[in-house]
């Protein structure tokens, strides 16, 4: 995977998905240890080009290259000559003039990160386009799951709320997918994107037909970002209706987990105690979030073997 980019889970193979998971478990021992580094990307430099507000993201992949001993660099839009009218795609050529080893990009547009990548020599890593892909939160979002149930072939996972606009469901469609699980979503009608089917899903309206059997719940964020029109009534109705809380949870799995890839609004995707307490792995996500990080900077910003060996 050196020097390939990273764009999103639908070009990935199993196999390729695999070896990232595989390899985020030897990373997640490395944040277990007194000294949380190592010299793996020594002298390789990760520039994080976020266009885009994030927590947790950005902070991760500062986190990961460190740990990893790489040079992060975190650009600054709000400071930077975009000020100046000067364009993404300058401001991204004039970083790679700079030579990075890998550049990670969030931006607020789909297919940003690969009109960069059709004019960087690093590879570009998405870290969030648009309603398009996050490929780093499903491949964070599939190991704590496998971490949890101990593999992905078989189970059911039911993703609820805002599909229309979440990258963080169709990356996660192709994961659980890819990996063999059945996947369902829930939502009002309006933000169900059409022809969702096609891509190997059940659309439910009903949140109890869909939780049904459920092993994993994950709940999605309320974009009030990209909410153009109502698509919903109310906040209350919607969280009567869609949001998550123990009542609701019963109808799952007795051993359902719930997930949710944060930032929550409490109280209307996600019940205040399913934020803080099992079932809910929150911050469990949170904490492979930085695992994987380290195994996606290792696997397409690391060195070539011989390059490694000299
Ligand atoms: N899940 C996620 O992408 O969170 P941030 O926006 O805080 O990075």
């Amino acid at each position: 995977m050196i020097g390939r980019d990273l764009l999103g889970i639908e070009r990935l193979e199993r196999a390729e998905i695999e070896r990232i998971l595989d390899t985020a478990e030897h990373m997640r021992e490395i944040g277990t240890r007194e000294v949380k580094k190592v010299p793996t990307l020594r002298g390789r430099t990760i520039v994080n080009l976020f266009f885009e507000s994030s927590t947790r993201t950005r902070a991760s992949f500062e986190i990961a290259g460190k740990r990893l001993s790489a040079d992060v660099i975190n650009f600054s839009p709000s400071t930077s000559s975009l000020k100046k009218a000067e364009s993404i795609l300058d401001t991204a050529r004039t970083l790679d003039a700079m030579d990075p080893d890998a550049v990670v990009v969030r931006h607020a547009e789909a297919g940003v990160p690969q009109r960069i990548a059709d004019v960087l020599a690093a590879p570009v890593i998405n870290a969030g386009d648009g309603a398009h892909e996050h490929p780093t939160q499903a491949l964070l979002d599939l190991l704590t799951v496998r971490q949890e149930k101990g593999c992905i072939d078989g189970l059911t996972v039911t993703i609820v709320g805002d599909i229309l606009h979440s990258r963080v469901a169709r990356s996660n469609i192709y994961a659980f997918r890819k990996l063999g699980a059945e996947v369902r979503i829930a939502a009002p009608p309006p933000m169900i994107p059409c022809a969702i089917e096609a891509l190997g899903v059940k659309a439910y309206t009903s949140l109890r037909e869909a939780l049904e059997g459920a092993d994993v719940v994950m709940a999605l964020r309320i974009q009030n970002e990209r909410l153009a029109g109502a698509y919903f009534p109310s906040t209350r109705e919607y969280s009567a209706t869609f949001g998550i809380d123990r009542a609701k949870l019963r109808f799952a799995k007795d051993d359902a987990i719930v997930m949710h890839p944060g930032p929550v609004n409490r109280g209307v995707e996600l019940a205040h105690d399913l934020a803080d307490h099992r079932p809910g792995v929150i911050l469990d996500q949170v904490r492979n979030g930085v695992a994987i990080r380290m195994a996606v900077l290792y696997l397409f910003a690391g060195r070539q073997p011989a390059e490694a060996a000299r």
